[in-house]
């Protein structure tokens, strides 16, 4: 029997999409999927549609699945993150040499992926942690990938993932060797977070273009339209119109139709305790996170409704459609700043040596958060040799200067009408604490060592001596010396 250059388990709609493009790349696949009492075998139903005649082999238990796979085997799982990864590899475990890859192609949580990665080096299994970004469409066209794990396993596997991978128009793949360990899933963490952070900056200025536009959807799905063919061109922005434009069976906006409760599946939530623990601020993705939270308490905000009476949303007319692309276009250059920032920082805690330029390159196309944008940020970190905060390069410094009274336009102006665009509010507040000279810290540093004797540095002292002070004795209270914090 021939046997498969690679297996592929979990059939749900990335994992199918993502067969038929290893397939049509030339690549002989294997598919197992676990079996379901009373449900058709997804195996079976893919090989008589979508699967038909073409160069798969089906398999039904994981001994033949196995089998069915040349040496040294490349499996990837596409199944949902968490324990089904944890228990499928338990099930194929048993089959795998030494020398076999398992490929998890899911939104893994990156320490599960480090631990995953360790356990099963342990037995000579190599273990990638694959972040695919793009959707079905993508898995099916071209996602962007971000494999992390064993450089001595990088040149088995990376071939294949990039030639599945969305192509830039000058060829290069979006998909490159990111590090070792949990990093790949780590960057589609971040990649995530800053998903989070676009959409919720969209949303915002969808929110106060509606009043703008006085609830006429196809003016702002024009105004998105034509956004998309400049700065903000990015595919989030893209699908924003035909979203806006599609009409229900009834002929109405189906936008309207939704309910405003935002689900949420974690990797936003992981990617600001990695920024926390690292030390690193990530409050745009913080506060969309908080917000698709707050859009769940649909009992609570509506008693809040009752209780407080809305304001008056005239003031948002005061505002052009300029000002607030301006201020989507600062808060989105605040959220990159942020979650590069963090890719950083994460990457000198875990010494995975990132290439951010590389990372920048590989989102420029397949993956949500694609955008010409990201094509600056990949030439800003190409020019650089150490790494700099992205407010720091000439291009960006210029724009958010360009943009700077209009974010705070429309900052000013959404507060007074009452209308909560906090992605787009913290951009700006983190923005002003990062270039203020002084900040109000000395307080909090005064009121730590009232209360607790923390200590604190002086700014007519080198730092790192610290004092304190008896805060009842004026004057000759205060004593320095080798406190050790
Ligand atoms: C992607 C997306 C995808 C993610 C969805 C939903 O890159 O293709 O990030 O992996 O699952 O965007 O995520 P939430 O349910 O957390 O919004």
């Amino acid at each position: 029997m021939i046997k498969s250059d690679i297996g592929l388990v979990g059939l749900a709609v990335m994992g199918e999409n993502l067969a038929l493009n290893l397939e049509q790349k030339g690549y002989r696949v294997s598919l197992y999927n676990r079996l379901r009492e009373n449900s058709p075998q997804a195996v079976d139903s893919f090989l008589a549609n979508k699967g038909k005649n073409k160069h798969f082999i089906g398999t039904h238990s994981p001994k033949e699945f196995i089998e069915s796979l040349k040496s040294p085997r490349k499996i990837l799982l596409m199944i949902r993150a968490g324990h089904p990864v944890d228990e499928m590899i338990i099930t194929l475990l048993p089959f795998l040499k030494k020398g076999d890859t398992i490929i998890d192609g899911g939104n893994s949580d990156y320490r599960d992926t480090q631990r995953r990665e360790n356990e099963l080096r342990e037995k000579g299994i190599f273990f990638v942690g694959c972040g695919i970004s793009g959707g079905e469409e993508g898995a099916l066209h071209g996602p962007s990938i971000m494999p992390g794990g064993s450089d001595e396993i990088k040149k088995e596997i990376l071939p294949v993932l990039q030639n599945i991978a969305a192509h830039l128009d000058d060829g290069t793949p979006c998909c490159s060797w990111i590090g070792p360990d949990g990093s790949g899933h780590f960057v589609k963490t971040v990649h995530n977070g800053i998903e989070y952070g676009d959409m919720q900056l969209i949303a915002e200025a969808y929110s106060l273009l509606n009043i703008l536009q006085k609830g006429d959807h196809e003016a702002t799905a024009q105004t998105f339209e034509s956004w998309n063919k400049g700065v903000l061109d990015s595919y989030l922005i893209g699908i924003t119109a035909p979203i806006l434009r599609y009409k229900d069976t009834d002929g109405k906006s189906l936008i309207d139709k939704i309910a405003d409760r935002a689900g949420q599946k974690g990797t936003g939530k992981w990617s600001i305790e990695a920024a926390i623990d690292s030390g690193t601020t990530l409050s745009v993705t913080a506060e969309s996170v908080f917000a698709r939270l707050l859009s769940n308490r649909t009992t609570e905000r509506n008693k809040a409704h009752r209780l407080y009476p809305e304001t008056d949303p005239a003031p948002i007319f005061e505002l052009s459609v300029d000002d607030i692309h301006h201020a989507l276009y600062a808060s989105k250059i605040i959220a990159y700043t942020q979650g590069f920032d963090l890719l950083y920082n994460m990457s000198e805690k875990h010494n995975w040596q990132l290439n951010l330029a590389d990372i920048a390159t590989i989102w420029r196309k397949g993956c949500i958060i694609q955008s010409r944008f990201l094509y600056e940020i990949a030439q800003a970190y190409k020019l650089t040799n150490e790494y700099e905060n992205l407010l720091f390069t000439p291009y960006f410094r210029e724009k958010i200067i360009l943009c700077l009274p209009s974010w705070r336009k429309v900052v000013q102006t959404a507060i007074t009408a009452g209308i909560a665009i906090p992605g787009t509010a913290s951009a700006l507040a983190w923005f002003d604490g990062f270039r203020c000279k002084k900040s109000s810290a000395n307080l909090i540093q005064a009121q730590r060592d009232y209360f607790g004797a923390h200590l604190y540095e002086r700014i007519d002292a080198p730092a790192g001596t610290f004092f304190h002070t008896d805060w009842n004795r004026h004057g000759d209270g205060t004593t320095s010396g080798n406190y050790s914090l």
